[in-house]
């Protein structure tokens, strides 16, 4: 399998704006990964080729980037997925995430989206008097947070939604998701003040069920609905939502 990879690369100490640098790699293994493909040009190509990854096994999140035209994580993407029939090349396009600062080709600064994740307060609140054993929680209870424990901190989501493009000050759904694993979870005690944070110009009401979030998450969360169900208990209070002590 031959690949025509571009690369969208910006050197903000050399350029005025970003550009695309195109690059023929042949005899790829179909198997191999967008990852795989750049770790080549880095290596054999153009050692200046920036870009994050960590694990290469879809659970850091570092490696978090636009693949034709959706996020996706380079270590999860592989080619054979990307490839169309009756093409003599598989054309891959890749570019850093949309709507944060670009430091240099692929790396995008993060710092916006971890304020947004401080400021849902992301762990565990209770300052009742800690039990002889650990606090115990049903499997029923844990069920309702499961899917947002999954979360990896990739941006996929927040990257994906247009409503972060218009406004960055949007806290975005991956804050939100992190929210709600904490909002939910039966053994904690600050679900009221981090409704009063996503209940702000800049918090849940922001998103308009776009659903870019939920199938750009590589954990498949569902996106979505975890900002429905946050939603409904500022709607409600937490109480008549059914989940929040
Ligand atoms: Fe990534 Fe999914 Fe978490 Fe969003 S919810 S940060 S897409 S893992
Ligand atoms: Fe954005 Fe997802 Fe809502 S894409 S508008 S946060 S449903
Ligand atoms: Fe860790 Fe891809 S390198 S998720």
């Amino acid at each position: 399998m031959n690949v025509q990879l571009g690369i969208q690369r910006f050197n903000p100490e050399n350029d005025a704006k970003p550009y695309w640098q195109s690059f023929l790699i042949t005899q790829v293994d179909p198997a191999e990964r967008v990852l795989d493909l750049l770790k080549y040009v880095k290596a054999h190509v153009d050692g200046t080729l920036t870009f994050r990854h960590s694990c290469a096994h879809g659970v850091c999140g570092s490696d978090a980037m636009r693949i034709n035209n959706l996020n996706r994580l380079a270590c999860k993407t592989l080619v054979q997925a990307l490839a169309r029939p009756n093409t003599e090349r598989v054309p891959i396009r890749v570019q850093p995430l949309l709507g944060l600062p670009v430091v240099k080709d692929l790396v995008v600064d993060m710092d916006p989206f971890y304020e947004h994740y401080r400021s849902i307060i992301p762990f565990l609140v209770n300052e009742q008097e800690a039990p002889g054993r650990e606090r115990l929680q049903s499997p029923e209870e844990r069920a309702i947070i499961d899917d947002g424990t999954k979360c990896i901190l990739c941006a996929c989501c927040t990257t994906s939604c247009p409503s972060f493009w218009a406004n960055g000050r949007y806290v975005g759904p991956a804050a939100i998701v992190q929210a709600h694993r904490f909002i939910f979870d039966s053994r904690d005690t600050g679900a009221a003040e981090r409704l009063a944070v996503l209940d702000r110009k800049t918090g849940v009401w922001r998103c308009r069920t776009v659903f870019n979030c939920t199938e750009a998450c590589p954990r498949d969360i569902d996106v979505t609905r975890l900002i429905g169900e946050v939603k409904l208990a500022i709607a409600q209070g937490p109480r008549r939502a059914g989940r929040v002590r």
